[in-house]
């Protein structure tokens, strides 16, 4: 339920009632319980306006507040706020109805739009690596939430597959072996054995120029040689997406080389609008107020990155008709994609009404605040990387004795799994991130092990009750209002999370549903001997719905729950 959007309009009655004009305005969240659960402070702004102090104005909508529906309580604190109560019955009727809806009592969007999610975009040229692997886990989530509210999601993996480093890795793969079954195991290996070659020999040296001619020309051997390798490696990035649990499909492959065909147009198209400037050869654009131009077709003939995102945001607006094209990238990237924004609005390859967005993310970090590498000063490879994660994870389980060997290993891979993407999406996702296992398998904290815990704790009390939930909710005490105020609270939550493209308020929300219902369980208890039956069956869904909660979060963060821990 759009909770906020109740009580604002509870206020803006009040409004109306009092005869003053007003702006759209809106009400927050109570920070402190003795705030009470929303918080008006648009007093002060109106009262400048209206040539009164902001307290008077607070006590004009106080007066014609209407207390017989949702809001049954408000009170003027300091220089005007008006802090506002929720009927406790209102609440439970909410809360129950909200039990009894798949949904969790979140509507579908009303105006739902078509998104294209850009993310992954791994290079076929390598192996994936840890890079990748933020795009990877933030894109989903982005993908999963957007899905979940109602719009309709295009995911799109926008992966590197064209380039001239092509013509030397498939005259290597011909050379060494061309079905690529046993020298592409792995790409890391193969890539540098190509380019010691590639140094070291002339003559092949010359044959892999050919061959970036040859394939851009469509010889028929050498296209056969590329589709090879591709697929290889693409087939080594799934085995990682199937790790990862992500819902990336090969038909969310949109590659670069599909584009090629656009390119030449959109070249012309440039040309005709008059935005091109010649500079050393090169087809460039320069934008009013950047010093650096974009440069979209080399004296060579040759197109760029940037050539390429042109065409692909001219085919997502156009043949797509996405409405909000997000691209999940490194922020490092950020320089390139105001660039090619631009352009493309100025251009009319995407018309004024789509929304661009660069979701930008930091960089990995080690613990000690360096780029993640290997021992030896390599890349990590995300494959073993998430090996590991599962390894780890089977030391945190704390209890192996209950569980078969296939039971552990099937819960490691939730736990370890989850870990990694759960650390990855809790962060303010621009700032750099620091990779650290014991921080992100701890049970304490805003980790996925918490929240899985969690999850699991209110099992065991599902257990052991073993029966049929019957009765009201009855909102007993403060912390039961919190709690349940608190779980109408997802939807506004979810929102603003897809609004922002920010899954760590997701995270955020989830950690501190988890830690108000621990307390809430600590000081209520639910199957202890002589508390009644009817506070009984209302705790019960109480925690039934906060389980429910916990897992529909996990789920769009793509991220498993357990019945036992
Ligand atoms: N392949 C690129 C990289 O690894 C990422 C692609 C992002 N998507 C895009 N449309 N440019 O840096």
């Amino acid at each position: 339920m759009k909770l906020k959007s109740q009580i604002n309009d509870v206020i803006k009655n009040a409004f109306v009632k009092a005869g003053i004009e007003h702006e759209p305005m809106s009400v927050t969240e109570a920070t402190k319980p003795e705030f009470g659960d929303y918080q008006f402070n648009g007093a002060m702004a109106l009262a400048k306006r209206l040539g009164k102090n902001p307290r008077q104005i607070a006590e004009m909508i106080m007066e014609n507040l209407d207390f017989s529906g949702i809001v049954v309580k408000a009170q003027i604190a300091g220089p005007g706020f008006l802090n506002l109560w929720i009927n406790p019955l209102w609440i439970a009727q909410q809360v129950q109805s909200a039990l009894h809806d798949e949904r969790l009592g979140v509507s579908k969007r009303e105006n739902p739009i078509k998104v294209v999610v850009d993310y992954s975009g791994p290079n076929m040229a390598k192996q994936m690596h840890v890079g990748h692997l933020r795009s990877t886990i933030i894109g989903d989530t982005l993908a999963n939430l957007l899905t979940f509210l109602g719009d309709e999601v295009i995911r799109q993996n926008h992966i590197g597959d064209w380039g001239t480093q092509f013509g030397m890795l498939i005259a290597y793969l011909e050379e060494t072996d061309e079905d690529g079954s046993g020298s592409l195991k792995d790409l890391e290996q193969f890539y540098k054995d190509a380019k010691e070659r590639f140094d070291a020999d002339e003559a092949f040296a010359d044959k892999a120029r050919e061959y970036v001619v040859k394939i851009q020309s469509g010889d028929e051997h050498c296209l056969k040689l590329w589709q090879k390798f591709i697929d290889i490696s693409l087939r080594h990035c799934e085995d990682v997406y199937d790790k990862l649990c992500v819902k990336l499909t090969r038909d969310d492959v949109k590659a670069e080389s599909f584009y090629n065909k656009d390119l030449p147009e959109v070249i012309e198209e440039l040309l005709e609008k008059n935005m091109l400037t010649k500079s050393d050869g090169a087809q460039c654009i320069f934008l009013e107020g950047e010093e650096i131009p974009v440069i979209v077709q080399k004296g060579d003939g040759g197109y760029l990155y940037a050539t390429t995102d042109l065409a692909a945001l001219r085919y997502r607006a156009n043949v797509l008709e996405a409405k909000r094209i997000a691209y999940v990238v490194d922020a490092r990237q950020g320089g390139h994609f105001k660039q090619v924004f631009k352009v493309a609005k100025e251009s009319g390859f995407v018309p004024e009404d789509v929304k661009l967005e660069h979701i930008a993310f930091g960089t990995m970090m080690d613990k000690n605040g360096k780029p993640f590498k290997t021992r030896d000063g390599g890349t990590v490879k995300l494959i073993d990387l998430l090996d590991e994660a599962v390894v780890k994870a089977k030391g945190a389980i704390k209890d192996k004795e209950g569980y078969s060997k296939e039971e552990v290993e099937a819960l490691a891979k939730i736990i370890g799994i989850g870990a990694v993407k759960y650390a990855d999406l809790a962060i303010n996702r621009e700032s750099n991130y620091i990779f650290n296992w014991d921080k992100m398998l701890s049970f304490d904290g805003n980790t996925s092990l918490y929240m899985q815990y969690a999850y699991a704790r209110i099992q065991s009390i599902f257990r052991k009750f073993n029966g049929e939930i019957k009765g009201d909710i009855v909102i007993g005490d403060a912390l039961e209002h919190r709690l349940s105020v608190m779980l109408l609270r997802f939807e506004d939550m979810l929102e603003s999370a897809a609004d922002n493209a920010t899954p760590n308020q997701i995270t955020a929300y989830l950690y501190d549903l988890a830690t108000l219902f621990m307390r809430f369980y600590e000081h209520n208890p639910i199957l202890k001997e002589g508390v009644d039956e009817k506070t009984k069956m209302s705790r019960l869904q109480l925690a039934d719905l906060t389980a429910k909660t916990i897992k529909q979060g996990l789920d769009i963060l793509g991220i498993e729950v357990v019945d036992r821990l």
